[in-house]
């Protein structure tokens, strides 16, 4: 097997709230190939945001490691470990937490800027992304402004824009009609495939998961793997 892209060791985190210590998560090891497809389920309270959120180093673990296509991301600072995050991992959220104020060009182009881009080309960059995400009419349009599924695209054209080698999706269609949810999913496979990122999904839906070709339990504070494996 070559080199997996993303390596987690003994991972803990316990959260601290009133003086008293909340165990979350107590010695997660995973290992995740480039390109692959993992989905993590468990109960509401199991961890799994908790989870997801230190593999895409929005949150630090309180023990253990997490080595990312071979750096200890860990051991970065705060403003190393967020332009790192930028260019190599894509988010995506239950509610879309677009910026409310901006378009939705604006809201895709944003990374882009961050990282430095000219703003003519960012602009153009985040309008082919949203005409592949079938928005290329919504361009102007701002996030109050769209369906709950055109605003989940809006938010995969965000996460996509940098082409970062993973997708990190928390409940991506928990918030959104059965019909609609099957869309995004859809679209959310096509782009796996034309991108080859990682892809990570956390849900509570069987049937989504069922299409991921790896799935975990998150359970205790430990994982077990389910399928795939
Ligand atoms: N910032 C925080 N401070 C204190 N406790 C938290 C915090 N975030 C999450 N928790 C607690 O940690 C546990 C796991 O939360 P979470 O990872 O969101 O679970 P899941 O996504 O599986 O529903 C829950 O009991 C939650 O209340
Ligand atoms: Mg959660």
């Amino acid at each position: 097997m070559t080199e997996p892209l993303i390596v987690v060791t003994a991972l803990e985190k316990e959260y601290r709230l009133e003086g008293k210590r909340l165990p979350v998560l107590r010695g997660i090891d995973l290992a995740v190939a480039a390109g692959e497809q993992l989905a993590i389920c468990g109960e509401s309270g199991a961890g799994k945001s908790t989870l997801l959120h230190i593999m895409g180093g929005l949150d630090r673990p309180t023990a253990g490691r997490v080595v990312i296509g071979g750096e200890d991301v860990f051991h970065w600072p705060d403003h190393r470990l967020a332009l790192w995050r930028n260019e190599h991992v894509g988010f995506v959220f239950q509610f879309h937490h677009l910026l409310p104020e901006f378009s939705a060009l604006e809201n895709v182009a944003i990374p882009l800027l961050i990282r430095g881009d000219r703003r003519r080309k960012a602009r153009e960059t985040a309008a082919a992304l949203l005409d592949r995400v079938g928005l290329g009419d919504r361009l102007a349009h701002q996030p109050g402004e769209m369906s709950g599924g055109e605003q989940q695209r809006v938010a995969l054209a965000r996460a996509l824009v940098t082409r970062p080698a993973m997708m990190l999706a928390d409940e991506p269609t928990g918030n959104l009609d059965r019909q609609t949810s099957r869309e995004v999913e859809d679209l959310l496979f096509e782009l796996n495939r034309e991108y080859g990122m990682v892809l990570v999904i956390v849900t509570h839906s069987q049937r989504l998961a069922g299409r991921m070709r790896r799935t975990i339990l998150l359970e205790d504070g430990m994982t077990r793997e389910v399928s795939g494996r």
